[in-house]
Formats: C-alpha cells, structure tokens, sequence
C-alpha cells in the first residue's frame, strides 16, 4: 500500500519462542524452529499464512523466573534459544520472505541477575546505586508506601545487607530500572540502536506506561478489586509525565532508521493506550478493553467506536484478541462452537481498520491447553492457585502434526501437549479447504489485496444487536462490507445507515458461496448460523 507504513498496512503474529518449534529436541522452543517455519508463515504464496512480521516474545538471557522477561542481557541470546548467529540467520531468512522482525524489550525492570543489579545491591556507595530504586523504610520501619506486585504481594522487598528496600512491580527477581537515572536511560537507547543495527524492523515495549513511578512515591489510592493489584487505582506507580520524553527520543531513534515501529503494552485500558499512541508517540499501542469483551457483537463494536472516536485519526488503532498472558480466545468464546466461533473471531480480527495482533496457534483455532496443578510453571498461578492458575495453560507448544511431540519437539515438551493436538494441529488443516487456517489464510491474503481492508474508514452500519455485526470498509475507489454472525442460528441484521448502492459481489465467507444472499437495503443482510461475510461494492 503505496504510502502507508508495513505496520499499519500488515499483520502481525506473536511467536512464544518456547513453544513454536523446537530444532535441537531438548522440548523447548527455540530460534532454529522459527526458521524451520518461517515458510509456514509466509512463503510469498497464499498457501502460507502470509503474516507480514513475527513479534517474538523474549530469547534474551535469562535466569526464566518469568519465562523470559526477566533479562540478564538485553543483547545477547539465551543458549536455551541459540546463537547471535542463529538470530542473524532468522532475521535474514525472514526478510528474504518479506517478513518483519519485531523485538519484545523488558526496559521496566531487569533480572535480580542482570550485572547491573548485582553491582547495584552489593552497596549503597555502588556507581550503579541509583539505577534501581532503592528506598529506606517508611513509617515504623515497613515498606516505604502501599504499592503492590502485579504478581502478588508486596512490591518493595527488604535488603537486609544494605538495609534498604527495593521495588519491584512483578517478582522479587524483576527489580524495577529507576529510568530517572541518565545511565539507565542511555543504556536502554543502546538497546534499541544495538537491534536496530542488526536490522530489527520494530520492538514491543513490555509494560510501557510503567518505566517511571512517582517522585515522591505517594501511596496508590484504593479501589474496588479481588487481588492485592487490583485493589488499588494505580495512580502513583505507572504513567507519570517523564514518559512522554522517553518516547520521543525512542521515536527519533527509530525514525532515523527508516520504517522502523514500536508498539506498547500498556497497563489499563482505552484511555491510556489512546494517549500514548495519538500523534504518533508510539507507533501503536494495545487497547486491552478489547480482550475483555464478552461474546457480543454489541460490546465489541462499542469497543471499536470508542477507540476510533478516541484516537480522532491522529493515531493508527491496533487490535488483539490472545497473547501470552491471557487465556486463548478459543477457550474464552468458543464453548460448544470452538472452530465456528474462531472463524468469526477472525473475520472480525482481519477485517477491522487497524493492524491486527495474531498469536501463534489460533490460526488453528487452538485452545488453551490443560494444566494440572503440579505442572504450573508461571510463578503468579503457583501463587494464587486455585483462584488463578497462571499462564500456562496458553503457552502450550504449537501442535504441528499427530505424531508424538506434536511435530513441535522429538523431546520431552516443556508445557504439555494440548490433549487434542492429533485433532487440532497444523497438518490436519492444512489442506482442509473448511479448516479454521484456511480462514486464516484466505482473509490474510484478501485482506493484502484489498486497500479498503488494509487502510478504509471504518463505519458500522447494522443496527446494534446482540446477534451480528455489519460494518462498511471504505476508501474513494473502494467499499468493501463486512457482516458476522456472532452465533448458530440464521439471523437478518437490519441496516441503520442506508447501503450503499450498487451491486454487491461476494470476496469470502466461511460458508458455500452459493448460499450467500448479497445485502439488500430493504431486508438488511441475511447471514447463516455463524456466517461471516465479505462483499465489495461494484
Ligand atoms: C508483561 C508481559 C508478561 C510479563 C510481565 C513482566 O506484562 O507480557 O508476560 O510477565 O510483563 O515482565
């Protein structure tokens, strides 16, 4: 698409390297598997998927108390994954097939092991004192304020030697950088330039809105909420002004490099994703009020309006239905209609104006896998179970075939098998024409040959209702219409705002083409059980 940015214009698809592909057959995922798929994802063919760029969750060293994100080296390549050289082979196998290398960097915090922290512990006089924040106690000798772990308890933990405490909003292993600190802020600069220069095309900045907490460290006001975290407005400990100039200067990094990205997690919801991604500031950022809708066509196009009213076009929306942290949207919809309901999904996912976040597996409609309890490995569900069992269970390896170890590893897998894998796997759907990934397939490559998918206007135009969704794709030369029927019965969606006119010739449905019925401004548009819908207006 002439004059728009790859990441506007592409789809982006989410690797846990743990769990994509294991080449060395020790059970664990790792940068040699990606490449071994890399055709899988796009070989320039509509018999790939065709996603235009892989975010990769971290491969950095790392002690793994959080899986990775816990860095012990933000330039180098934790063995368990490979080499530098293994890397420089991915990311140039990657770009021979036009695909995209995103980074996941963890700047909020470093591992309790990153040499950084290690001189910073060893003393109070140490040169590195100052780049964590350290603190002496509060008020009868406690923590310094209220803050809590994200992961549960007490975020400020007790240094017995130096006799300080220090904070950390996830575990104790993950000290929080104090990016007030000019080292800290160069050293991340260096961070970027270093992946930059190895020709890395974007970064996901983990916990973004988080780098600074407030100067004088006010206590968080309280707030309604089950777990420790939750029971307080996070006012003081994320989204404090000094962030703004943070991200400028990753802006004018990223920009004297050419096409470059950076897309934000962001705690908290539309607000706060809207304000760091108008104008620019970063390139995108996740809107995570999407993932916590229900089943429901109404709630999610209020999502969607929102957002786009929100960002009033000075900002380009992303949007994400699974990631790593949250359970799959399979198992969070799909119920009895599993592959029906992660069709819609997708239609949904590909077909809105903005840059969709895919993550591996659900393009085969993958669902979360299944966790007993004395094979929890994520230290929050060890903490919380039964009330939370963690992240586990949608981190289960990609289940490439029905032979044993999935096709994903000839070892012992690091998480188990999902138990449907011979059912559910890549092979399976392959050559299935039905198949949730031919879906994923066909959608993907209309979607790279449709400029009113990639980059039109946005407007729904079904009348609200809890059954199906309709919404207009527009450019000047071109309309395309999207309607989904969110559940298993025929529905006819009446129209709110007048069609079009003109004839309407079929792009895609999940369904036979011949039971189509093209809409029609006095009946509305009528869809089959769990229909989705593609026309272009002739
Ligand atoms: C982000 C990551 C999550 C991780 C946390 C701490 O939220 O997505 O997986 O545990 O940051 O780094």
């Amino acid at each position: 698409m002439a004059g728009k940015p790859w990441w506007q214009t592409g789809v982006i698809y989410q690797i846990y390297p743990r769990s994509f592909a294991d080449a060395d057959g020790d059970g664990t995922g790792d940068l040699r598997g990606v490449i071994s798929r890399l055709d899988y994802l796009n070989d320039g063919t509509p018999r790939s998927l065709g996603v235009d760029a892989i975010w990769l969750s971290p491969f950095f060293p790392s002690p793994g108390f959080d899986f990775g994100y816990d860095v012990s080296d933000y330039c180098g390549i934790d063995p368990l994954f490979g080499t530098m050289a293994d890397f420089d082979t991915l990311v140039a196998e990657a770009h021979r097939r036009g695909i995209r290398i995103v980074l996941d960097l963890v700047l909020n915090h470093t591992s309790h092991l990153h040499p950084w922290f290690i001189e910073s512990r060893s003393a109070r006089e140490n040169p590195k004192r100052d780049w964590y924040l350290w603190q002496d106690p509060g008020c009868f000798g406690g923590a310094p304020n209220n803050w809590e772990s994200v992961f549960g308890g007490k975020a400020w933990k007790w240094e017995p030697k130096t006799r300080q405490y220090y904070f950390h909003m996830f575990l104790e292993q993950q000290p929080d950088l104090n990016w007030r600190n000019p080292g800290v802020r160069k050293s991340a600069m260096d961070v970027f330039r270093f992946w930059l220069d190895r020709g890395v095309d974007g970064f996901r900045l983990d916990v973004a809105n988080a780098y600074f907490k407030d100067s004088m460290l006010r206590s968080n006001p309280p707030a309604l909420g089950i777990r420790g975290y939750e029971r307080q407005r996070h006012v003081y400990d994320k989204d404090q002004p000094e962030l703004l100039g943070v991200y400028r200067e990753i802006r004018s990094i990223l920009d004297s490099c050419g096409d470059r990205m950076a897309v934000g997690e962001i705690m908290g919801g539309m607000a706060e994703a809207v304000r760091y991604s108008r104008g620019g500031l970063l390139s995108l950022a996740f809107n995570f009020e999407f993932t916590d809708q229900r089943w429901s066509p109404r709630a999610f196009v209020k999502k969607i309006v929102a957002f786009e009213q929100a960002l009033a076009g000075e900002g380009w929306p992303c949007y994400v239905l699974s990631n790593h942290d949250i359970p799959r949207h399979a198992t969070r919809y799909g119920g009895r209609w599993t592959e029906a309901r992660a069709k819609v999904a997708a239609a949904m996912l590909l077909t809105l104006r903005g840059t969709p976040f895919m993550y591996f597996g659900e393009e085969i409609g993958m669902r979360d896998g299944k966790i007993a309890r004395a094979q929890i490995q994520d230290p929050p569900g060890k903490r919380y179970w039964p009330l939370y069992k963690g992240r586990d269970a949608c981190r289960t390896p990609l289940p490439w075939n029905a032979f044993p170890g999935a096709g994903f590893t000839t070892g012992q897998p690091w998480l188990p098998l999902n138990p449907d894998f011979r059912k559910v796997n890549v092979g399976a759907q392959q050559e299935d024409p039905d198949s949730v990934l031919s879906l994923y397939r066909k959608m993907i490559w209309l979607r790279k040959k449709t400029p009113a998918l990639q980059v039109g206007d946005f407007l729904a135009i079904g009348k609200s209702s809890d059954r199906a969704l309709a919404y207009l794709r527009q450019t000047k030369s071109q309309t395309v219409l999207v309607a989904l029927n969110f559940f298993d019965s025929a529905c006819n969606l009446a129209l709110k705002e007048s069609l079009p006119a003109g004839s309407w010739r079929l792009l895609l449905s999940t369904h036979s083409a011949d039971g189509a019925e093209p809409p029609a401004a006095d009946r509305g548009i009528r869809l089959r059980p769990h229909e989705a819908c593609i026309w272009e207006k002739t």
